[in-house]
């Protein structure tokens, strides 16, 4: 009996918790990472995943987007102000996913969709 109060309510927490995330969630932070690149600003990019969750399809608007460096498609690919965070796969539970880019200034990116899969 006692477990099954305890077990109830751990789950209950459990799922609460997991319902209480969704992409409002993550955040995105830009800096400078120090670097130079042909003394141009190397820029970081990072996304912070702080739920139990999954995020796929991460958008991010990204407007006039550019790099000296070529960005891998696989890491961002862009379709006119939209871009496509690693080719849709997840961002994983409570990770970072990291890149850089090389411009003069920093782009204003932000997140504009993300599905969430909570276990
Ligand atoms: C997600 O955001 C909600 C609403 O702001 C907050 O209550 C919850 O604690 C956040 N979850 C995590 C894991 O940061």
């Amino acid at each position: 009996m006692v477990c099954k109060l305890l077990c109830l309510l751990i789950l209950v927490t459990f799922v609460t918790q997991g319902y209480g995330c969704d992409r409002s969630n993550l955040t995105l932070k830009q800096s400078q990472t120090g670097n130079l690149y042909k003394d141009v600003t190397e820029w970081e990019v990072r996304l912070t995943n702080p739920c139990p969750c999954d995020f796929k399809n991460v958008k991010l608007s990204c407007a006039g987007f550019q790099s000296v460096t070529t960005i891998d498609k696989s890491v961002l690919s862009k379709s006119g102000n939209d871009c496509l965070l690693i080719d849709g796969q997840a961002v994983g539970y409570k990770s970072d996913y990291v890149f850089t880019y090389v411009w003069a200034t920093s782009f204003d990116f932000s997140i504009i969709d993300a599905a969430a899969a909570c276990t």
